[in-house]
């Protein structure tokens, strides 16, 4: 996973191209504009009554601009955001502190809320409902309970499915969105846009293999931007063409559809190991040696997108499309080949 060029989750390398790429306003944020619109509503209401903004659940795959968003939201709403992410709160206390650091109307968002402890969700029911806490001292009969009032607070949660929630804790958001895969020409924008901030020099023909190439994702996009300007650099004077954007992307082997070694192997497994399928997600995790969260919220994502592989009750079939893609006859009489 760590050297895998196309992986949609966060890497240290993209902390630095995030923090310098990533847009700050609404205005500035391409695609997702159904979420957009909705936001840019709820943000103007929310200004006029003076009031925080709803709560605010964000899912879809990595890498498509949750913490982004989120960040926009603060600015736009002109709050300060408190960034954290569920494996990081641990105990009760912990999100108690952070709350209870808030300003009136701040927004607090989580990362992976998915991942959120029972303990810990259960207390975060009556702060967004409430706005209060019960912190709970010593145990047994001796416990008592102390109600502490919280600032108001937005909390804008992010997570790669929605359902991983529990209902009680999905319930208590007022807008759910699910973020979509940008398309080919929503990525051109956005690479636009970075090759301009890096100053580099990027052929209209250029950004368009780089962004069918990024799986419709951002940050996959800018990655692959950074990696193949260090190819124009030495290869063609630092001028990103269509031939140098190719060239870079099969020498990272991040095939023409933006598939990697990961995915061919997870395809493969389902065509050849498991005659075209339907095989279960543990069962390919297995034969594939990969984890089956990476293989659900990284790999299936896209696959389903390009409808190589559908989902089934009893497991994961690769398609005619999977098939024809590699060049390997389709049985059509749902028989191994
Ligand atoms: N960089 C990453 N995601 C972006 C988006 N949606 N719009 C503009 N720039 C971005």
């Amino acid at each position: 996973m760590e050297d895998r060029i196309i992986t949609s989750t966060y890497t240290a390398d993209d902390q630095e191209i995030e923090t310098t790429l990533r847009p700050r306003r609404l205005s500035e944020y391409i695609g997702q504009s159904k979420a957009k619109e909705n936001l840019k509503v709820f943000i103007e209401a929310a200004k006029m009554r003076n009031e925080p903004l709803d709560h605010i659940l964000l899912y879809g795959p990595p890498g498509l601009g949750k913490t982004t968003l989120a960040g926009i939201i603060s600015n736009e709403m002109g709050v300060n955001i408190r960034v954290t992410s569920g494996p990081a709160i641990e105990r009760p206390g912990d999100l108690a502190a952070v709350i209870s650091n808030l300003n009136e109307n701040d927004i607090l968002f989580i990362d992976e809320i998915h991942r959120l402890s029972r303990s810990v969700e259960e207390i975060l029911y009556p702060a967004m409902e409430d706005f209060v806490i019960d912190i709970v001292y010593g145990k047994g009969v001796s416990a008592k309970t102390v109600r502490v009032a919280l600032p108001k607070f937005t909390l804008i949660g992010a997570t790669t499915r929605a359902g991983l929630l529990s209902a009680p804790l999905r319930d208590r958001f007022g807008y759910i969105s699910r973020l979509e895969m940008y398309t080919t020409e929503e990525l051109v924008s956005i690479l636009k846009r970075s090759a301009n901030i890096l100053e580099v020099t990027l052929e209209d023909s250029g950004a368009e293999e780089i962004a069918k190439r990024s799986r419709g994702t951002p940050r996959i996009a800018n990655r692959l931007l950074k990696r193949v300007r260090d190819f124009a650099q030495i290869k063609s004077d630092s001028v990103i063409t269509k031939q140098i954007a190719d060239m870079a992307l099969n020498m990272m082997e991040v095939d023409k559809l933006g598939l990697d070694t990961m995915d061919r192997r997870m395809l493969h497994a389902i065509i050849k190991n498991f005659a075209g399928g339907p095989v279960g997600l543990e069962t390919i995790s297995a034969s594939i040696g990969e984890e089956s969260n990476t293989i659900e919220d990284v790999c299936e994502p896209y696959l389903l997108q390009l409808g190589f592989i559908s989902r089934t009750p009893r497991g994961r079939v690769a398609t005619k499309l999977a098939y024809d893609y590699f060049g390997i006859p389709f049985p059509e009489d749902g028989t191994t080949i």
